[in-house]
């Protein structure tokens, strides 16, 4: 036994590398069967695996330039971690954009800007942007809801998102007048924190779930009488990244919590269908929302993808025909983000946002509807200039969600779907989310929403008007290549907006439906 021992004292260190080498050679060439490259050029061959693993952060620190990544690349984040911080979000020396490129957009400034007088909201409050229409207010809801801000969180539920991460997200939104959706997972204790709240659901009628995974009314009308800071209801048909699929949440990540919070069995697999159980048509849809508004008092509205026009077609005649419908509309773009989804759908179903809502406005337009509702734009529109032209196509209020993320801590590691979120965002590993403390991280949220809005303000009054809403399309134009060929929105999109009612912003903060902590006093 000794003998053994002295002997493999003796063996220097690197006799031990060649050993271990050794031992995972032959793994390679006999045992394992799975990687063809490891069997054929053993040892070396995982050289190629883990290099492989490591490209997409070797890329993004060193290899790809400032404006070449996607879907957020270097500038964007920057701007969006620099504004969390209440850091230097300028640049200097001029634009690093070809402004001369294919698709470039440029908004076309007055020759001398709005004026704001000393007693102005924004003279006050540089961040005072409330949304121009009020939620419901065509419908005679009887709880109509002005958003108290333009820029807000878009769906993305506990589950997909850490308890840290929706924690620090929803103390955010309570700082800056904003509203938070709480995606498809139900309502949990960390959307919870005071500030509004729109609750959805998608076909799993997580947190609103009868026995028979069906819509319960009974259920919703108890969630919203219990939690009154629920300002509107959102039923989710589709989102941009995977419209019409459905899902399986797998019960290794239903724990007791989620499963309490989702009403559904704690470690068993739960289905999302593609397609609802409450509605099979669009009359029947119309019939479901007027439904849970009567029952609730609050708007109902619907989020979609947009592909084909028919169904909205036959949406839109309902609503003339008998004067209800939804009170809004969330129009997510095929760029949009998802926690999971296979490839081909988020690379090619349902149309990039500018197409898809360019069409629907368009429709909705023509038909004389689009002052009875509310549009809500998602896809990559959390950038102030992007949300210029937003507006100036016709929305009202944006989402944003994986902007929202990033102000949080996101990395854009692109791992959402693996549980293993560096950042501690998109897990729920209690060991990552430890890293995330919401009291500041939702300070940096409140800051980039503030920072949003505070510069969007700005570019509005370079443009001559008091609120975005008034930008029209011809505000602004897309480069198709020389400037005599560049086309304003109207001529490119082929409509014109409808101008949206619009007296002051002094009018907006005396409004009585105003979210946020402006009217904390009769809302409460
Ligand atoms: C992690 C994550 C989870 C999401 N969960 C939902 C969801 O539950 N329901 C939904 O309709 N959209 C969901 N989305 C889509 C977003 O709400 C949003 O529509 C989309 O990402 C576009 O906005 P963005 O470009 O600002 O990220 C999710 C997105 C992300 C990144």
């Amino acid at each position: 036994m000794n003998n053994v021992m002295d002997f493999l004292s003796n063996i220097p260190w690197w006799g031990w590398v060649l050993i271990g080498l050794t031992l995972v050679a032959i793994r390679d060439v006999f045992f394992q069967k799975s990687h063809t490259i490891s069997h054929n050029f053993p040892v070396i061959g995982h050289l190629r695996y883990w290099l492989e693993s490591i490209g997409p952060e070797m890329r993004q620190y060193f290899v790809a330039n400032n404006r070449e990544e996607l879907p957020f690349n270097r500038i964007e984040r920057g701007w969006i971690y620099a504004s969390a911080k209440k850091e230097n979000n300028y640049e200097g020396f001029g634009t690093d954009r070809d402004i001369y490129e294919h698709q470039h957009m440029f908004i076309n400034n007055a020759m001398m800007p709005f004026q704001i007088g000393k007693d102005h909201p924004n003279t006050i409050d540089k961040t005072f942007l409330p949304c121009a229409k009020v939620i419901g207010a065509f419908n005679k809801r009887k709880k109509p809801f002005r958003p108290a801000s333009v820029i807000n969180v878009s769906a993305m539920s506990f589950g997909s998102l850490s308890a840290k991460a929706v924690e620090s997200l929803n103390k955010g939104i309570k700082i800056a007048d904003a509203y938070h959706n709480t995606g498809e997972g139900g309502l949990s204790p960390y959307h919870s924190h005071g500030g509004d709240v729109v609750f959805h659901f998608g076909t799993g009628y997580f947190g609103v779930r009868a026995e028979d995974g069906g819509f319960s009314m009974e259920k919703m009308k108890q969630l919203v009488k219990e939690n009154p800071f629920i300002r509107a209801i959102e039923v989710k048909l589709s989102q941009g990244a995977k419209p019409g699929k459905g899902g399986v949440l797998p019960g290794a990540k239903i724990t007791k919590e989620i499963a309490t919070i989702r009403g559904v069995e704690a470690g068993k697999d739960v289905l999302s269908p593609p397609n609802h159980k409450a509605f099979s048509n669009v009359p029947e849809m119309v019939d479901f929302i007027e439904r849970i508004a009567e029952a609730t008092g609050l708007p109902v509205g619907i989020k979609a993808a947009i592909g084909k026009l028919e169904q909205w077609e036959e949406l839109a005649d309902i609503m003339l025909k008998t004067g209800k419908g939804p009170d809004f509309i969330t129009v997510d773009g095929g760029e949009g983000g998802t926690g999971a989804a296979p490839p081909s759908f988020a690379d090619h179903v349902s149309l990039p946002w500018v197409y898809g809502f360019g069409n629907l406005y368009k429709l909705f337009k023509y038909k004389g509807l689009s002052e009875r509702i509310v549009f809500i734009g998602s896809g990559k529109l959390g950038f102030p200039a992007k949300a210029a032209m937003a507006f100036a196509m016709g929305i009202d209020c944006i989402n944003v969600a994986r902007e929202a993320m990033m102000s949080i801590g996101c990395i854009q590691a692109q791992v959402c779907h693996t549980n293993r979120c560096p950042s501690g965002v998109a897990t729920q590993s209690k060991w990552l989310q430890n890293g995330i403390d919401p009291t500041l991280k939702s300070e940096r949220l409140a800051q980039y929403f503030k920072t949003f809005k505070k510069e969007l303000v700005e570019i509005t009054h370079a443009a001559g008007y008091e609120h975005p809403c008034q930008f029209k399309m011809n505000d602004i134009e897309i480069n198709v290549d020389d400037y005599n060929l560049s086309k304003e929105l109207d001529r490119t999109f082929m409509y014109k907006k409808t101008p949206v009612p619009f007296i002051s912003m002094q009018n907006l903060k005396d409004c009585l439906y105003l979210g946020g902590n402006y009217n904390k006093t009769q809302t409460d």
